[in-house]
């Protein structure tokens, strides 16, 4: 097993989830004032990153299904908000089912160029059945579908890195090919950055052996740290990554001025669930975690309540107060969390809530934490944030 080096110098980064994806991140008929078109992202990610966010997450969705009736194409999306924005870096969710890794390679390279070094990919092996089987593609059992997903991986970090590169396997076979331009050359990165989001034990091990980055569902603490063992195992024997993977971790944040409002607010998204749609999409995912042989893995166990949330983002437990949220946060990056992806109900006045009202209490509880352990937060690491001017800019 790789050592797990809790790094206490580094700052927490931040990410959020794009809502290109209809409906908000809750299903629940709440009043969400979100809006899945471009021109409320592009003030978004410009609000985003004036605010303290390093990351925006695209997802990948082709199919209308459980409250999200219509999509934006990720891939696309990503690289038009790359192009609204100047610091952010945008990741865009693919499933390597429904892409060759050479196609993806070439076009993530191009959006690397495009915008200065900001792309970047999360690789997710898919639970939503019928958009392959009615796109007329294969649908693997769930193990199979990681071989495939850590097939692909490699071929993508091969095709950026190397030149004449080669790789055959079952899925994938390439020969000779070397990709010009290759992606920028960036201090701090080998090539555009790899997420693998999964939480099964397949899942655990292929992000172990490849991934730059692993990105788990809602969890709790003391679960949490299961994760983080299992993907540390599987990185101890044959990862074909550099470093060890960086853990992220998704949670929903609801942060009011008193913890009452907040879990009123909790209460309320509950209370309002569309519960057709909740329970289309519990049925939907057991496709995921419940049919693995160990029966492990995302949605395994999750509850009505936690599913109103797509990603079982209630169970980080990101509600309450400014202070108590920034309190909880920490407390992750005590056991070894470094990035949080975050989802809200109002996502323009709640991210930039977060930035102004949370952020600087982490910060604080950050170099407290550092110092504690004989060591300094490495401020000059954290991301630079707006001036009036550039949040005025992002009003325009
Ligand atoms: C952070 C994160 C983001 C994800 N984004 C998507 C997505 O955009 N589209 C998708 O179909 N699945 C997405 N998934 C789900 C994965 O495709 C996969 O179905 C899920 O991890 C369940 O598999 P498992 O039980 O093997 O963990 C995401 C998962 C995580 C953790």
């Amino acid at each position: 097993m790789t050592d797990h080096v809790i790094d206490l110098e580094t700052p927490l980064k931040f990410a959020y989830w794009v809502p290109n994806v209809s409906g908000g991140l809750v299903v629940s008929t709440i009043e969400q004032r979100t809006n899945w078109e471009f021109e409320y992202n592009k003030k978004l990610a410009r609000i985003a990153e004036n605010s303290g966010f390093e990351y925006a997450l695209t997802q990948t969705r082709y199919a209308a299904s459980y409250g999200a009736d219509k999509q934006h194409e990720a891939t696309s999306f990503s690289l038009a908000l790359l192009m609204a924005t100047e610091r952010l870096k945008v990741i865009s969710a693919v499933h390597p089912g429904m892409w060759h890794p050479g196609v993806l390679a070439k076009f993530i390279i191009t959006a690397d160029h495009l915008s200065g070094g900001r792309a970047a990919v999360n690789i997710v092996s898919g639970w939503l059945k019928d958009e392959f089987v009615n796109f007329g593609l294969e649908w693997l059992e769930h193990d199979e579908r990681y071989v495939r997903t850590e097939e692909f991986i490699n071929a993508l970090r091969g095709l950026w890195t190397q030149k004449d590169y080669s790789q055959s396997g079952k899925y994938y076979n390439i020969t000779d090919f070397t990709l010009n331009p290759a992606p920028l050359d960036i201090p701090g990165r080998a090539h555009p950055e790899i997420f693998f989001g999964g939480n099964s034990t397949a899942a655990q091990a292929a992000a172990g052996r490849t991934a730059d980055w692993y990105f788990s569902n809602g969890r709790d603490l003391e679960p949490f740290k299961d994760n983080i063992r299992g993907v540390l195992a599987a990185a101890g024997q044959g990862r074909t990554a550099p470093a060890a993977p960086r853990f992220g971790l998704n949670g929903f944040v609801i942060a009011r001025e008193t913890e009452k409002e907040a879990q009123d607010t909790l209460r309320e998204i509950i209370a309002k669930a569309h519960k057709p749609a909740v329970e289309g999409f519990a049925a939907a995912v057991k496709e995921a975690g419940q049919s693995t042989k160990d029966g492990k893995g995302m949605w395994e166990d999750s509850t009505f309540e936690d599913l109103v949330q797509y990603n079982d983002g209630f169970r980080t437990k990101l509600i309450g107060t400014p202070e108590q949220i920034a309190e909880r946060v920490v407390e992750y990056k005590k056991i070894g969390v470094n990035l949080f992806l975050t989802g809200y109900l109002h996502f323009q006045e709640e991210l930039e809530a977060f930035g102004r009202d949370v952020l600087p209490i982490v910060r604080e509880l950050e170099a407290d934490l550092a110092r504690k352990n004989g060591t300094e937060l490495r401020t000059d690491l954290l991301p630079v944030t707006g001036s009036a001017a550039g949040l005025a800019g992002a009003n325009a």
